[in-house]
């Protein structure tokens, strides 16, 4: 009986299905979740992935302290740094299993590449660079307590990096290794379809995300099932919006636990069905700028519905509620 809130009793009996079958995270069920490899391509694809230590392995001092403070940050981010969260999203809702799945951009996998150069923002991005942008567009940190993401030399910051250079122990810096990012998807066949998409959401993610794409919480309003649309999820800026962006993540790590379900042709289509809905304004989209200017700045060049109208609606807006305090610096354009 977890899934009571909102939904009454059809969420309660859905929900305890997706346990039984075995559908649930694992922080959810308590299961340790099997070290998910079924997105790579065969068995060679495979014996190359890293393995990062076991939790058991982080040591009892206080550089063990503060990887248990990143760990605790990325399972619960809205939590234990919640003065800089403005949704329902935890790091680990777009990394899985706490930052260790392959293919849904790996933390072991990240660390090693960083400082690293980026087009996106063209400029040598540090790793608190790059968490910095999680925070201000995945986590839409605009709507925060705090109004923004946690200021440079923030202790958010070590902690999760002392999370993260744990979790890479072993592996060589400056190499990209296998099953970093959200891994390759081939372009689809036909021109991705919200209808189509539609239909592939009702049939296996409504399920789990609901069928108005908002997620469910449990009675205690911890989040279950993370919204993928709408005012509590990621927002304008956030690399999710990007449709290839998502249907990468989606094919490789959704419907959760039977990741490689959906053909590439169904992933292209939810993946646009799930990101032509409304979410948080882009928080670079600041006093007078408007929308269209802001596809001229930041969204002419890639794979997005931001811009367009949707069922009568633009997209880009943003809700009244959200916060127009403080933009994100200039060059602070990393995604995430
Ligand atoms: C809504 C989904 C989402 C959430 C929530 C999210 N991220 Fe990300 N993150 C992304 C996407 C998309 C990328 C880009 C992945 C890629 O480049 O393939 C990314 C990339 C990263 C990278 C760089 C990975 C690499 O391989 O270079 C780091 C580090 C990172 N995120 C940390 C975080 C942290 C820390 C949080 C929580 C504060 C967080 N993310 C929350 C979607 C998310
Ligand atoms: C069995 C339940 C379940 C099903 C079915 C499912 N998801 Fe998820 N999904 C989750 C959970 C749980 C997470 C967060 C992962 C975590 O915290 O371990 C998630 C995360 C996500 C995210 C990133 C976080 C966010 O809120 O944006 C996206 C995008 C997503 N799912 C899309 C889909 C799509 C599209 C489908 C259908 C093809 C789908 N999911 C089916 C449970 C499910």
């Amino acid at each position: 009986m977890i899934l009571a809130v909102g939904g009454g009793l059809a969420l309660v009996v859905l929900g305890s299905l997706v346990v039984d079958f075995g559908l649930a995270p694992s922080w959810l069920t308590g299961q340790k979740a099997a070290r998910s490899t079924a997105a790579a391509d065969g068995e060679g694809e495979k014996a190359k992935l890293f393995t990062p230590p076991d939790e058991s392995a982080i040591p009892d001092d206080e550089f063990g302290q503060s990887v248990r403070r990143g760990m605790a940050i990325f399972l619960d981010t809205g939590t234990n740094a919640h003065d800089f969260v403005g949704n329902d999203l935890s790091c680990s809702n777009c990394h899985l299993d706490a930052g260790r799945q392959a293919y849904s951009a790996p933390m072991w996998a990240a660390y090693p590449v960083y400082p690293k150069y980026r087009s996106k923002n063209k400029m040598v991005n540090t790793m608190e660079d790059r968490i910095k942008g999680c925070f201000t567009y995945s986590m839409n940190a605009q709507a925060s307590p705090s109004g923004g993401p946690p200021p440079y030399g923030s202790d958010v910051y070590r902690d999760l990096q002392a999370y993260f250079f744990w979790m890479s122990k072993g592996l060589p810096t400056g190499e990209k290794p296998e099953g970093a990012g959200f891994g390759k998807i081939d372009k689809p066949e036909k021109e991705p379809s919200r209808e189509r998409g539609e239909a592939v959401f009702a049939a296996n993610c409504a399920v789990c995300h609901g069928a108005d794409g908002q997620g469910q919480k449990d009675i205690n309003g911890k989040v279950v099932f993370p919204p993928l649309w709408g005012p509590r999820s990621y927002n304008w800026g956030a690399g999710m919006h990007k449709v290839d962006a998502a249907a990468a993540f989606i094919k490789h790590n959704m419907p959760l636990s039977q990741p490689g379900k959906l053909s590439t042709q169904e992933a292209w289509d939810v993946a646009a069905f799930v990101d032509s809905h409304p979410r948080p304004k882009d928080p670079r989209q600041v006093g007078d700028i408007t929308v269209e200017d802001g596809l001229k700045k930041w969204h002419h060049s890639h794979d997005g519905f931001y811009g367009q109208t949707i069922d009568g609606v633009l997209l880009g807006t943003g809700f009244p509620q959200e916060s127009q305090a403080a933009a994100p610096a200039a060059g602070d354009n990393s995604g995430g």
